[in-house]
Order: structure tokens, then sequence, then C-alpha cells
């Protein structure tokens, strides 16, 4: 735990203790043509890296290898990322203030995909009782649900990280581009096309129908899960569970429900995103 925010036990983590983690990761020397994609973990992470990768290569095939990510903190040196080429995909879940300060002062692109919270505590809860090397949080729903209401998961409280997101794209202009899981779901092509704008790159109508075709759920699962680092002893996946909206249904009561709603309504109040939870 850093600053009152609770983190995985990352290796990173593990070996350099909170601070010097976070401290790492802001001090990053970003190159101005990064694209940083910021979420609340269980938001979409691995569908945005997967459906950038495709943009800024302008291909249609999904890689096959799993470990497209470079997720800053999970990563225990961060000189080995001085190889890659240009532009890097990165990725993190720390809240805003602690992201590459560099990255902000240079203008860098940041993505933002942001989900409806109540399918991201399911989603979390799931990851959790699998992963338990990093999460290790294997609870009853009911115990869990209590958790997630605190807001005391790794990375801190939703509310936190959502509406400092909100703030920073106040703060920040024209840096952040918030895409909603919810609508690249339900309309990729168009949501693709977005994306593809925002970055500046050109791609043709064919090849984003491919990027949409090649990110489905199915193919993702398919095509990311053999070999993976995400598959778990009972040989289930974590990262590509479901890929739905509204499995929280499934797991919310009623009572659950309207605890949560109320407790939204007060923390969002002031919020202008809008989700939707079907
Ligand atoms: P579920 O657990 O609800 O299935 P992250 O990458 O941030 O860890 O997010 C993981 C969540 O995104 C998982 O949600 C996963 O199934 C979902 N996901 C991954 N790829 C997806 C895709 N191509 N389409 C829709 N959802 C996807």
């Amino acid at each position: 735990e850093y600053e009152g925010i609770p983190y995985p036990t990352f290796l990173t983590f593990r070996n350099k203790g909170a601070e010097q983690t976070i401290q790492g990761i802001k001090d990053f020397q970003s190159r101005e043509t990064d694209i940083m994609i910021c979420t609340h973990s269980k938001s979409g992470t691995h569908w945005t890296y997967e459906i950038l990768a495709l943009i800024i290569s302008n291909t249609t095939e999904l890689a096959k290898e799993t470990k497209g990510e470079k997720m800053l903190e999970a990563i225990p040196d961060l000189s080995v990322l001085d190889a890659l080429p240009s532009p890097r995909i990165l990725d993190t879940h720390v809240q805003f203030q602690n992201i590459p300060t560099r990255h902000v002062e240079k203008g860098g692109k940041i993505i933002h995909m942001i989900r409806n919270p109540k399918d991201v505590s399911v989603s979390l809860y799931n990851h959790a009782r699998k992963d338990v090397i990093t999460l290790n949080l294997d609870i009853p729903w009911n115990e869990y649900f209590e958790i997630w209401m605190t807001g005391k998961l790794p990375y801190g409280s939703w509310f936190d990280y959502e509406l400092g997101m909100e703030q920073a794209e106040k703060d920040h202009p024209g840096l952040i581009y918030t895409c909603y899981y919810e609508d690249v779901k339900k309309n990729p092509t168009k949501e693709i096309k977005k994306l593809a704008d925002f970055l500046e790159i050109n791609v043709t109508d064919e090849t984003i129908d491919g990027i949409a075709k090649a990110t489905t759920f199915d193919n993702m699962q398919k095509n990311k899960m053999d070999g993976s680092k995400f598959v778990s002893d009972d040989g289930q996946g974590f990262i590509y569970r479901k890929g739905e909206i509204g499995d929280w249904k499934n797991y919310y009561t009623v009572a659950q429900n309207e605890r949560y709603e109320a407790l939204f309504k007060e923390k969002m109040k002031d919020s202008q995103y809008k989700f939707q939870y079907e």
C-alpha cells in the first residue's frame, strides 16, 4: 500500500516496494510518440491494446504472442522498453497522478477505456480468485462485494480512478481519449474508426472492418489463450473470461445493487460519465 492505495504483488512491487515502483513509473522517460493506455483494471485493457496494435501496424491479423501488453508496473526494469521501436503502446492501471509525468508534459496521447463498474467488479472478482500470484483473493462473492464497496482493492477505488481521469480530461484538453467498453462491444467499427482518428492514423474502412473482426471476444479468446500465462491451473482464462455486458446481474443481489446504486449516485454526482449496464 502506498499513499492509501493497495497494489498487487507483481514482482516489481515485491522487489522494490510500492513507493519506488510508483516513483519509477512517474519518472519513466516517455517518448512523445508513446501511446499510453490508462484503464482501471478489468475495463478492457488487453482488448484496447490489441485494437491499437492493429491500427498502428495497419494490419488485421492478431499477433499470436500473448505478452503484447507493456504494463509499466509489471515490468521490473523499465529500461527494457528502450529497445522497442516507436510508437510504443504502453499501459498502466495506476491512477492519473502517478502516470509518467513526462508523457503528460509532452502531450503524449492517452487512451482511456472505461467500463460500467458493476461489470468491472465482477470481472475483477473472477480474476482475483484465479490469479493466485498477484491478487490471491479467493473469497465468496458477498465478502468480496463488501471490499469492493470500500474501494480497498488493488489500485484503489474505482471512483477515485475514474474521477481522477475525468478531472485529467478537463485539466489537459485533447490529451485523453475516453472510449466506453460497451460502445466498442456494440459498435466496434465506429469506435475503432474514432480511435484511429484520435491517433491521426489513416486506416481504410476495409481494414477497420478487419480489425473489428480480429478483435472480437471469441477470436481473441481463441488466439490469445494458447500457452498464455493468463490461464489458471484449472485451464480457465482470467483475462478472456466472458467479455459480456451485464454479467453483474448474475452476481449482485437486489439489495447489493441498491446499495451500490446509492453509493454510485453519491460519488458520481458531479460526473458526466454515463454507463450502459446491459
Ligand atoms: P470479463 O471478466 O467480464 O470477461 P482487462 O484486459 O482490463 O484485464 O479486462 C479484462 C476484461 O475484458 C474481461 O472481462 C475480458 O473478457 C474482457 N475482454 C477481453 N477481450 C475482449 C474482447 N475482445 N471483447 C470484449 N471483452 C473483452
